[in-house]
């Protein structure tokens, strides 16, 4: 990037200043920018989201073994918490450190306008990863790359349609745990869910963020079944409120699976997803692939060959039930497959 071009410029024109004895500069190992002392270490600023969730976990793990030293990064990790104004005074860290990329993956959508003004003010390019944010311009970031979370969502109603009318089921009286208010894999998906209740005719009879975690899943689990004894569908946004919420339905003396009282549905498929979605405990999950490391490597990789990266990249993503009751879903014309859960599956799953 322009940053990193000028730094090496500099000590090209230092170098050959000292070759002919006219130098009397600081050597290159510190006259760069980036944080790196101008050598050839490209320096990320990556503010995550948290440690929320086991789709988080496998994230974080994705960005530290592709931005590693021995790949020639220096990575500047941050947690924040969950809370987005964690993620503003990391990002603004990373502009004082003068960084030479910043990768965000933001809590909610909206709330970046000012920092990433200041981060283009900074000439350091932003990409964002996972979620997405919601500014005035375009042009505040770089380029993103995450997942189609209206699209997840729409794959697991259109399965749970065409599961009840397989199955006979009379009526569908649902419960959306949601994830965190206002994250775009909140949005999309409950989105999904409120057009497929409304279409279908189906019954919601509560929604309430479980904040993307197991102990607030089992928490609003737990309320929801003592205000509805008539529950047979959950919609948890994540892996983590599914186990939550099994678990509370369990304690309340109730069955999960296709032959007890509630079907969990879920999103995610993390290795402990998807070995629920085998045993029935989880009937659908719906993919959330988390393995963003090489997908903003290669972003970073085209900046730095003065290529144009894809403004916006969806991921390519499944959909995991227990049995083989649906083969196939139908949205907007596009058919998608539904993979029946076996043990090769399971093993073949890297996180
Ligand atoms: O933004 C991706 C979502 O965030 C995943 O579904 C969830 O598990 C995570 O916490």
């Amino acid at each position: 990037m322009k940053k990193k071009f000028l730094a090496k410029a500099l000590s090209v024109v230092m170098a050959a200043a000292l070759l002919t004895g006219c130098g009397g500069g600081k050597d290159k190992a510190t006259s760069g920018s980036g944080g790196d002392g101008g050598s050839d270490v490209i320096t990320v600023g990556f503010s995550q989201v948290g440690a929320e969730s086991d789709w988080r976990t496998a994230n974080s793990e994705s960005m530290k073994s592709t931005f590693s030293e021995a790949n020639g990064y220096k990575l500047i990790f941050d947690d924040a918490q969950q809370k987005q104004e964690n993620q503003i005074t990391a990002i603004r860290n990373f502009i004082q450190q003068e960084v030479d990329y910043i990768v965000l993956a933001p809590v909610t959508e909206t709330g970046w306008d000012t920092v990433l003004q200041e981060a283009k003010s900074a000439d350091i390019p932003v990409i964002i990863v996972d979620r997405m944010v919601d500014v005035s311009s375009d042009d505040l970031y770089t380029a993103w790359v995450g997942s189609n979370f209206k699209l997840e969502g729409q794959k697991a109603c259109e399965w749970l349609k065409a599961y009840a009318a397989a199955k006979g089921m009379k009526e569908i009286n649902i419960v959306d745990i949601q994830g965190t208010i206002g994250a775009s894999a909140q949005i999309g998906r409950t989105e999904a869910l409120d057009e497929a209740v409304e279409a279908n005719g189906w019954n919601l009879l509560a929604q309430q963020t479980g904040e993307f975690t197991q102990a607030k899943g089992q928490e609003v689990m737990e309320s929801m079944l003592k205000q509805h004894d008539n529950i047979n569908v959950v919609y948890c946004e994540n892996d983590n409120e599914a186990f939550g919420a099994i678990d509370a339905i369990e304690a309340a003396g109730k069955k999960v699976g296709p032959d007890g009282d509630i079907l969990v549905m879920s999103f995610d498929t993390t290795k402990a997803g998807i070995t629920d979605t085998l045993s029935g405990k989880i009937i659908l999950n719906t993919e959330c692939n988390p393995l963003h490391g090489p997908r903003v490597e290669e972003i970073i990789k085209k900046l730095e060959n003065n290529e144009t990266p894809d403004k916006q990249a969806y991921v390519d993503e499944g959909i995991f039930a227990h049995g083989a009751d649906v083969d196939k879903v139908t949205i907007d014309d596009t058919d998608y497959t539904v993979t029946e859960v076996t043990e090769d599956v399971i093993d073949g799953r890297a996180y």
